[in-house]
């Protein structure tokens, strides 16, 4: 079902997992060929002044303070005093506010959705960088305007090789490996840990398709959290068959066993696991929610207007995923929500979550399904699937 057709420069999705992924950098010439960006560096300095939108700018300074840090959101006039050269703008989650983002992320559907985190967007002049770094998580550098000249660095890179006393993390020491020059349309994937340092030779934007890693301390403490609010005070640790010490001193191998114990049973339940997962890796980083429609539909009415706009579009607000463990129910999840649903229903839920953008003729029969459609209702009245309005498509 999963649609993986235009893929980045003839990429073949299986052999670039095999050979890359979380494993070695790729540059993809001409990866998306014709590719520009959808939105002026104007727009985008527009962009940073909003409130919601959460943006930085990176100066490179002379002085004792080589870097600067400076949080959005701007004032317009913030952009009036910027100097000719060595800066760089970041806006994040520009998917969102971004439509023509959509398709561009459709092509990383090699990926399993949940992984995805965000497109961010730069804009740079001339020398602009925000210096040699590395990222904890995977990204895919595509170029949209103007040259980007990047280095990088297989090397490891040492915990201490940081420039002290600036808000950043940028190397103090960084010898490159490699270097390319990126044009329009070029992509440069890099691996988690990759030092690498990407400098404007001109106007220049760049998209980064950045992923998804939780920590495993966020691991650990997202689900223990949850099990912990789940219990009262009454459940405590409890010996009744209390043995005599010979020393009172002692934390014994029966008191281990019973600690231990309550600990692992904590964390036996995989179907709790699972489900604590699905909805903690749907839900929304930046606590920005899906708006929901002004006017809600009944799901007579929804189908209605589905089957006259001939498409459905999901919110870059919500993010849907799904589970199937085998049971007789599969559990859909969008925006940190769980939603168990009939098996009968798997085909349909799963193109939901596999793509952006379905029309009524993908999902078929599936539309006569009383459920399905007031599933799809109730996520139209939430504002988590959106019906293009006319001449949008
Ligand atoms: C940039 O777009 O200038 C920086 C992207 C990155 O290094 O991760
Ligand atoms: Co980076």
């Amino acid at each position: 079902m999963t649609d993986h057709r235009p893929l980045l420069g003839g990429l073949n999705p299986a052999r670039f997992l095999a050979d890359h992924w979380q494993k070695k950098p790729l540059l993809v010439k001409n990866a998306l060929p014709g590719f520009t960006s959808p939105i002026s560096p104007d727009e985008l300095a527009g962009l940073a002044c909003e409130e919601e939108v959460e943006s930085r700018i990176v100066l490179e300074c002379d002085g004792p303070q080589p870097w600067a840090l400076e949080n959005g959101p701007f004032d317009e006039d913030r952009f009036a005093h910027l100097p000719e050269t060595h800066w760089t703008l970041l806006v994040q989650e520009c998917n969102k506010y971004l439509p023509e983002l959509v398709t561009l992320l459709e092509q990383f559907n090699f990926i399993p959705n949940w992984r995805i985190d965000d497109i961010m967007v730069s804009y740079a002049p001339a020398h602009g960088s925000v210096g040699p770094h590395i990222d904890q998580y995977d990204v895919f550098l595509i170029q949209g305007l103007g040259q980007r000249r990047w280095q990088i660095s297989t090397d490891p890179v040492a915990d201490d090789n940081v420039i002290p006393g600036i808000d950043l993390r940028i190397m103090r020491d960084f010898q490159p490996t490699d270097e390319w020059v990126l044009e329009p349309g070029d992509m440069l994937y890099l691996p988690p840990g990759v030092a690498h340092y990407g400098v404007a030779l001109d106007d220049c934007m760049t998209f980064s398709v950045g992923f998804r890693t939780p920590t495993v301390s966020e691991l650990l403490t997202g689900f223990l959290d949850e099990i912990a609010s789940g219990l009262n005070d009454r459940q405590r640790y409890h010996d009744p068959d209390l043995p005599l010490q010979t020393h009172p001193g002692e934390i014994t191998a029966g008191a281990r066993t019973r600690v231990r114990r309550i600990i692992r049973d904590a964390m036996a339940d995989n179907d709790a696991i699972d489900q604590w997962f699905g909805r903690y890796i749907t839900e929304s980083k930046s606590g920005q929610t899906a708006v929901p429609p002004e006017q809600p539909l009944s799901t007579d009415e929804f189908l209605q207007q589905l089957h006259a706009t001939g498409a459905l579009w999901r919110s870059e607000y919500a993010r849907f995923s799904f589970i199937d463990d085998g049971a007789d129910e599969i559990t859909l999840f969008v925006d940190g929500q769980a939603r168990p649903l009939s098996r009968a229903l798997t085909k349909p839920v799963a193109l939901l979550c596999d793509r952006r953008e379905i029309t009524a003729g993908e999902l078929g029969t599936s539309l006569n399904d009383e459920q399905f459609g007031q599933l799809l209702c109730q996520l139209y009245n939430s504002g988590y699937i959106e019906l293009p309005k006319d001449g949008e498509q």
